[in-house]
Formats: C-alpha cells, sequence, structure tokens
C-alpha cells in the first residue's frame, strides 16, 4: 500500500491589515540544506506581496545560524532584541532576533 505524498517542510503566517508575521518555517530534518526553505519562503512572500502585505517580521533565536542564513538572503533587518527570550530544557536562554522585511 502506497504512503501518499509525505510533508517535508511548511512555513505559517499570519496577516492583519498591511503587516505579517511568520510563525514558524521548518524543514524535514532529512531534507535540510537542500534550498527547500529558501523555495517555500520565496514563494510565500510572493503570495503575502499579492495579498498587499507591506511589512513582514519574524523572531528568531539569535544562535540558529541555518534561519539567520535564510533570513539574511532574503534580506531580513533586525529591527528589535528580547533578551533571553527562549528557554531550553537545560534551563540555558536564548535571545529572540525581531527582523523585518518591507516588501
Ligand atoms: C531554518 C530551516 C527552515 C532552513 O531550511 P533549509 O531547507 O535547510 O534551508 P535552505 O537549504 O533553503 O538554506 C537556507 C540558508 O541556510 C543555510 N544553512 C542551511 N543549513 C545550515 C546549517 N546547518 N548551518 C548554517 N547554515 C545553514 C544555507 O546555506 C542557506 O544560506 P545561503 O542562502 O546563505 O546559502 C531548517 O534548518 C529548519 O527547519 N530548522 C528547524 C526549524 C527552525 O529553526 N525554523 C526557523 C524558526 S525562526
Amino acid at each position: 500500500m502506497s504512503e501518499g505524498p509525505i510533508l517535508q517542510g511548511f512555513v505559517v503566517s499570519r496577516r492583519a491589515a498591511d503587516e505579517a508575521e511568520i510563525l514558524t518555517i521548518t524543514v524535514a530534518p532529512a531534507r535540510r540544506g537542500n534550498g527547500l526553505a529558501t523555495a517555500l519562503l520565496g514563494s510565500h512572500i510572493s503570495r503575502l506581496t499579492a495579498l498587499g502585505v507591506a511589512s513582514l517580521f519574524l523572531e528568531v533565536d539569535e544562535n540558529n545560524k541555518p534561519a539567520l542564513a535564510l533570513y539574511r538572503r532574503f534580506g531580513f533587518a533586525q529591527v528589535g532584541r528580547r533578551p533571553a527570550y527562549y528557554s531550553s530544557a537545560d534551563g540555558s536562554k536564548a535571545n529572540a532576533l525581531i527582523l523585518k522585511l518591507e516588501l
């Protein structure tokens, strides 16, 4: 029996007036590093632009190198920082960067 299509990644955002926020973007671990998130985010930004979104925001752990590389590629700029925003299971804290892209 065929298992059918298997989800390899997705992006979720919410929109209000001409602003939107990316809530999450993720790619299956085995598929990372192949440009999938770049393709996902590119098509998502095109869709938001077509809907009239002018400003796109997101939060990211400042230690998340793959995510930061992804967002920099699209031209996101840092507009804020939340100290000790994320908590890890070991009790450590990480800062969140707030990024913005003008569409
Ligand atoms: C962030 C994530 C979505 C990237 O997905 P991906 O499909 O591997 O990304 P791409 O292959 O399109 O690569 C995007 C950029 O990340 C870089 N990258 C990918 N894996 C990397 C790694 N392990 N370390 C450093 N940079 C990495 C790529 O070189 C590329 O940068 P470039 O455009 O300067 O070449 C993926 O790592 C992921 O799902 N992480 C867990 C969830 C997460 O952290 N989401 C973001 C929350 S804000």
